[in-house]
């Protein structure tokens, strides 16, 4: 008996990995974070039970995979995105591992490269940013010292903000002395969803263009130069000296 935690993808139902795909459809319990992974995503699947987990605690999801683990029962343990990133999935397997469960992780496509992808955008281009920043904006969850938005800024590399676009005017207040107004700025709203609403502005102008629309959740925040960039220079990966 295995938990497996599943990346289940963004939204779409094609942006689950096969083998995620696999699993869903073949275990015999689904516990499923419903908040963010849509229903669409378990189509197919064969389980005796399928539980939504939005609405539990810790305690009780730990509860549920001891019961299928005596029971024998693999469970396909499905979060959004990619499980390593925000998912809460490290306090599971830290109970996991007290209770000798076997648990294995299966990656899934990230909400920044659905957002990326949405944009048709390449986050690194040389000459401009080489770095990606994935973080989050502190409310209930504090940052440790070193990781404020501000410090983070100073780097001036692509960053990606992820639970965040209800402080857009704090967030906008400490990335402008660093990035500057006319840097690129972009809020897309459920990436890859049916839903989806993408918004493009500047440091300058993004909070009243956010403020227009009702976007208060599920929405990341990317800026960077490179989103308003042709690029400095080509990559040297298709570079003609490689012949
Ligand atoms: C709890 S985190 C989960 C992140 C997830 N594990 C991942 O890899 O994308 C939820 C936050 O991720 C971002 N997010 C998740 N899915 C998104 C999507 N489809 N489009 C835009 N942002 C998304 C939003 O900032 C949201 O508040």
């Amino acid at each position: 008996m295995t938990v497996f935690f599943i990346g289940a993808g963004p939204g779409d139902p094609e942006l689950i990995t096969v083998k995620g795909q696999r699993l869903v459809r073949a275990c015999p319990v689904i516990l499923y974070a419903g908040s963010l992974v849509p229903p669409a995503v378990l189509e197919g699947h064969r389980a005796i039970q399928v539980v939504d987990t939005a609405p539990l605690t810790l305690d009780e999801i730990v509860a549920l995979l001891e019961d299928a683990h005596a029971r024998g029962r693999d469970v396909a343990r499905v979060h959004s995105g990619d499980p390593s990133l925000y998912g809460a999935i490290g306090e599971q397997i830290r109970r996991l591992r007290k209770l000798g469960i076997p648990y294995e992780v299966v990656p899934g496509v990230t909400a920044t490269a659905a957002c990326a992808a949405s944009l048709g955008s390449e986050l690194t281009l040389p000459g401009i940013s080489q770095t990606l920043i994935l973080t989050r904006y502190a409310t209930k969850t504090p940052m440790p010292e070193g990781e404020a938005l501000s410090d983070l800024a100073r780097h001036r590399a692509t960053m990606a903000i992820h639970l965040g676009v209800r402080h857009i005017a704090r967030i906008v207040e400490e990335l402008r002395p660093h990035y500057g107004d006319a840097c690129p700025v972009a809020v897309i709203y459920r990436a890859s969803w049916p839903d989806e609403e993408r918004v493009t502005g500047t440091l300058a102008d993004i909070v009243e263009k956010v403020r227009a629309t009702d976007i208060e959740r599920t929405a990341l925040i990317l800026v960077g130069r490179v989103l308003g960039a042709e690029g400095f220079a080509d990559s040297t990966l298709y570079g003609a000296s490689k012949r």
